[in-house]
């Protein structure tokens, strides 16, 4: 029987789609049992807001960085303390929730952000006595989870300047949701004693919201 060329045509272009959303399927069912421990959860809407940018104490010109930053809720709050002459460096091993990033920072016509993919319990990948503040919101537990505290500790603190500080939010230790399962909350004197093992002192803990509270640090 003659082929008709456009019979052809249709055939071979079904084949091709197919196989197209065949690979698309894949490569969303392989980025997604590669997701990190924690990624795409957020507590920015859970916080007083208020209470942890004041603490933080972001300048104008300040270098500011968000370690495992997801999406970047955090970051692109932070970007507005600092203003232009401030700059933010913002990293997570999640490609998704950095890309997402970089596109609401362009869509907002924010300048001052670099998102790195990264795994901060090898490498974060600045200068050393680069950073101004550095914050680890809700992620301190996962890493326990996954062996990193040790290794993203021992950065975060190469990374700060010698005056620098360090903000860690955690989830109180009581029954959810929202968060984690009680079992891997840690209490305020958990949190301390994984952080100060590595040139760390204590300054404050404070309550920033129903659901969770903020330890702040200085180096020794
Ligand atoms: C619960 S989310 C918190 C995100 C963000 N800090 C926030 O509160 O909006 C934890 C984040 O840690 C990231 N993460 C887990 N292990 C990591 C690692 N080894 N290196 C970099 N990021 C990591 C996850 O990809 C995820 O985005």
């Amino acid at each position: 029987m003659p082929v008709q060329a456009g019979t052809c045509l249709v055939r071979w272009e079904t084949v091709c789609s197919e196989e197209l959303i065949d690979r698309e399927v894949q490569r969303m069912a392989k980025a997604e049992k590669d997701k990190p421990l924690g990624a795409g959860k957020s507590s920015f809407d859970l916080i007083d807001s208020q209470a942890v940018f004041g603490e933080l104490g972001l300048q104008r010109g300040s270098t500011f960085l968000d370690v495992a930053c997801g999406r970047g809720d955090y970051t692109l709050a932070a970007s507005k303390a600092v203003r232009k002459s401030g700059l933010i460096y913002a990293v997570d091993l999640w490609e998704e929730g950095i890309a997402t990033l970089q596109e609401k920072a362009a869509a907002q016509g924010i300048e001052n952000i670099e998102a790195l993919v990264c795994d901060v319990g090898k490498k974060i990948p600045l200068e050393t006595g680069r950073v101004d503040v550095c914050l680890m919101s809700t992620v301190l537990h996962d890493l326990v989870q996954t062996g990193d505290v040790d290794g993203t500790l021992k950065e975060v603190g190469r990374v700060l300047k010698s005056q620098g500080s360090l903000a860690v939010i955690e989830f109180k230790k009581i029954d959810g949701p929202p968060g984690p399962p009680i079992s891997v909350r840690l209490t305020p004197d958990e949190t301390e004693s994984l952080v100060l093992p590595h040139g760390f002192r204590k300054k404050r803990t404070l309550d920033v919201g129903l659901y969770n509270y903020m330890m702040t640090f200085g180096l020794t």
